[in-house]
């Protein structure tokens, strides 16, 4: 049996041109970039291609793009920079449905005693702008927010809170890890400082992500010990996954309105189907403003850890939750932030589609969604 992948936004295949350019460089271009002869120079010349790679697909200067291992690594680097290089008394403002990679860097700020405020998102899941300004207005060394929500898929007003960040003088990190390489991204037209993206998100390999810095010759590293990225992350770079970052990259720019055409298509057939076919469900987050790929789902009075493994077994994999907390009995704290109670927000599930999936996975998936919560709800009333 084939199993059908529809957990794009826990992490996503390669792209069969990534991992074409990645064998080369495991095979043949092995040089470190921060050697002077000619197999480090090779090496250092596809490591800035990848950077006009990754530059090109959110319309920015390469110059501002520094190579991390992850998304996580990005945002403490914003977090930990910002707490050292702003005034003590100014405060962090984030919302309520950060990942934990933002979430957690603020919770150690908080406790050296600096303010964090935590901005709620309304029903839809949206970041509610009347109380973001109030906020704003303060002293304020950072706003923290993510672009797209990687459970609910969910995007946030970004040029509406850029603007209100240029108008109270405040500067923006969005962690772009769930937007990138899904919706068009234009930094050029945004007054954004800091941006965190990851190349398992969009067809890429894993352990290769990217910050961008608006102004950074003045980042202070958070991985210390190396003239690399130009004394912004120590270490030898990770050639291969950052080739691999820049291919998937531009493959994504090539491909963003088809994919978000096709991804569209699976993602509204899958909840039309989803709808119709099963009683009392209610889709999370706005439809209006959502990743084209994600389609976050509540099967009343049925949990979703539950339909999640029957799913499993019949060979589908979806989540319940960030991919971090699955697993975990705690409800999703963003879903709990939209307002759901607990045996709500426990009773939803994630399906995000992406490369791979066609019209037949959805077909057959709501196939056997249908038979599932039908089994479950029977074996939970009895
Ligand atoms: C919104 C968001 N931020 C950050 C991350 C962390 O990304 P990485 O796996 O590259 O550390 C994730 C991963 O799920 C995410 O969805």
């Amino acid at each position: 049996m084939t199993r059908i992948y529809l957990d794009h936004n826990a992490t996503t295949p390669m792209h069969p041109e990534v991992v074409q350019d990645m064998l080369v460089c495991f095979e043949t271009k092995y040089g470190n970039p921060s050697s002077v002869h000619t197999d480090g120079r090779d090496a250092r010349k596809l490591l800035e291609a990848a950077r006009s790679q990754v530059s090109g697909l959110l319309s920015t200067d390469p110059a501002e793009v520094i190579f991390t291992g992850s998304a996580t690594e990005a945002n403490n680097t914003v977090i930990a920079h910002m707490h050292e290089t702003s005034g003590k008394d100014m405060a962090f403002i984030s919302s309520t449905i950060e990942h934990p990679s933002v979430d957690e860097p603020l919770a150690s700020v908080a406790k050296s005693g600096r303010e964090v405020i935590k901005v709620g998102v309304d029903r839809n899941g949206l970041v509610n702008l009347d109380t973001l300004e109030t906020a704003l207005r303060g002293r304020v060394a950072l706003l923290s927010l993510v672009w797209a929500n990687n459970e609910t898929g969910v995007i946030q007003s970004v040029a509406e809170i850029s603007r209100l960040c240029s108008e109270y003088g405040v500067l923006l990190h969005l962690d772009a890890t769930q937007a990138a390489g899904k919706i068009p991204i234009n930094l050029r037209a945004l007054n954004v400082e800091f941006v965190s993206i990851s190349a398992h998100k969009f067809n890429g390999p894993k352990g290769a992500g990217a910050l961008i810095v608006a102004s950074p010759k003045s980042l202070t590293p958070w991985i210390q010990g190396g003239p690399q990225e130009a004394r912004r992350r120590g270490g030898t770079e990770n050639i291969a996954g950052i080739v691999g970052m820049g291919r998937a990259a531009e493959v994504a720019s090539r491909e963003l309105d088809a994919r978000a055409r096709k991804y569209g298509e699976l993602r509204d057939q899958l909840w039309l189907g989803i709808k119709e076919s099963i009683p009392s469900v209610e889709r999370n987050g706005s439809c209006r403003s959502c990743l084209p790929n994600t389609l976050n789902v509540e099967f009343k009075r049925t949990p979703g850890d539950v339909i999640l493994q029957a799913l499993d077994l019949e060979g589908i994999s979806v989540s319940a939750g960030a991919a971090c907390s699955s697993g975990s009995v705690a409800p999703s704290h963003v879903l709990s932030a939209m307002g759901l109670t607990s045996d709500e927000a426990r009773s939803s599930l994630r399906f995000s589609v992406g490369q791979g999936n066609d019209t037949k996975d959805i077909v057959r998936t709501l196939a056997v969604l249908k038979s599932v919560v039908s089994r479950i709800r029977e074996t939970n009333l009895s």
